[in-house]
């Protein structure tokens, strides 16, 4: 029996079914864009911890400063006793996103957390209760997280959700269109937004929306820049607080620092994790000192967040993303990755759309060219046939079957290539090209 095989066996005997798995891979070991599994056996990476090592496994000044930092202080509890790092870090950040005229910076140990204390934050900033959302939406898997998450396959019987909370219909094209020019598209969807907060809740009760502006589980749909910027005025005129999810966006993963900056808008609250830590458990809220500050003593904090040794990988992540400019390295994958889907896409009839941001580019899987019809089971097969072939991918969309790209943003040339070729010749098998 192969040592995968072991260990596969040994998972399913220990941990519990609720726990999800993406791919069949096991992995002991990685480097830039290359892992390994137990069996030694080499793939390349096209999902970097879900879009979390857009500076690549292990990056030598990272690994470097948590080892330095480990051997000086792992933990103290920022509550308990304030330390450097955390403060640089809180810094740093503020200097890369200014909301407004002052900034302010609070660490968390996670995605979700940063969305929980976000929400904290507009309700304690505005004394309103209601939060808005999108469908498609992923913001991560605590029970308020959950509630803001569209996709019901992560939800199920784990109810009932926080209340508070509305959802509106994330502005899709490709999906509902209904043959109107973007123009009228986005018209309508800002229409329907006034429309909800006369219907549904009164602008008054809401604290504020949560976006992504390129959904990440929801499949890398792209929200319509003149939507989000029409969103963001009527928002301000409302007093409702505009909070940017950039989990999955952030940190050159769009050829941007941050999403919002392909949108002309500076949000007033923003949520960061993942790729900011290049795996260390961290992440962070950001705001306008006015909002950050208006919370009270003590209804913000924890044990963990803002971790020495995290916040010690966090900067070291970001120096080195500067160094080597991540952003135009998310740039030209991205480029690659699109070009290389659209010219499948004329080969192949299941592929319905191509789309993305920067490096954040999919493909969607459909029967029939039908954007209403969508072929998970192709997609599954994709994913194992790409394993057994030497790539890691995996896939998003509330229908599972868009085939997604989060791959290291220091990928070679070469390897990026060689990852492509893998999928066209699996997709072009499968679909009996
Ligand atoms: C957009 C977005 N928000 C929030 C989260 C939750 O982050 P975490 O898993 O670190 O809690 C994720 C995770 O995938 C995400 O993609």
């Amino acid at each position: 029996m192969k040592k995968s095989e072991t260990l596969l066996a040994r998972r399913n005997a220990i941990v519990p079914n609720g726990m999800g798995m993406f791919s069949p891979l096991t992995i002991s070991s990685g480097k830039g864009a290359r892992i390994n599994d137990v069996d030694g056996k080499e793939y390349i990476d096209f999902a970097g911890g879900i879009g979390v090592l857009n500076a690549g496994h292990c990056p030598k000044p990272v690994v470097d400063a948590i080892v330095k930092q480990s051997r000086q202080l792992i933990h103290a509890c920022f509550p308990v006793a304030i330390y450097e790092p955390y403060v640089a870090l809180c810094e740093k950040l503020a200097q890369l996103f200014p909301h407004g005229r002052k900034t302010k910076v609070m660490l968390t140990n996670s995605g979700v957390e940063a969305v929980e204390n976000a929400v904290k934050i507009a309700r304690q900033a505005t004394g309103r209760q209601g939060i808005i959302c999108f469908t498609g939406g992923f913001h991560g898997r605590t029970l308020l997280g959950m509630t803001l998450t569209s996709k019901t396959g992560y939800k199920i019987g784990s109810g009932p959700f926080a209340p508070e909370v509305y959802r509106l219909p994330f502005p899709d094209y490709y999906k509902h269109n209904d043959g109107l020019s973007m123009k009228a598209f986005v018209k309508r969807e800002l229409e329907a937004f006034e429309n909800y907060l006369h219907t549904m809740t009164d602008a008054s009760n809401v604290a504020a929306i949560i976006i992504e502006l390129v959904q990440g589980e929801g499949g890398f749909v792209v929200a319509p820049k003149e939507y989000i910027k029409g969103l963001r005025t009527i928002c301000k005129a409302k007093g409702i607080l505009f909070i940017v999810d950039e989990v999955q966006t952030g940190f050159g993963r769009t050829g941007k620092w941050a999403a919002y900056q392909h949108y002309d808008i500076v949000p007033d609250i923003s949520v960061w994790a993942k790729s900011m830590g290049s795996g260390m458990p961290i992440g962070a809220v950001i705001g306008r000192s006015e909002i950050m500050d208006k919370t009270t003593k003590g209804t913000l904090g924890g044990t963990y967040l803002g971790n020495p040794v995290a916040c010690a990988a966090s900067i070291a992540t970001l120096d080195y993303m500067k160094q080597i400019d991540i952003n135009k390295k998310g740039e030209q994958v991205g480029k690659v990755v699109m070009d290389f889907f659209l010219s499948l896409q004329k080969q192949c009839d299941s592929i319905g759309d191509v789309r993305g941001l920067g490096a954040m580019v999919a493909f969607e899987l459909v029967k029939d060219k039908d954007p209403n019809q969508p072929d998970a089971d192709l997609c599954k097969a994709l994913i194992h046939a790409c394993a057994s072939k030497g790539l890691l991918i995996i896939s998003a969309g509330t229908s599972g079957n868009v085939i997604r790209v989060l791959s290291p943003l220091i990928i070679t040339r070469q390897q990026l290539m060689k990852g492509l070729n893998i999928l066209r010749k699996a997709l072009l098998r499968l679909t009996g090209k």
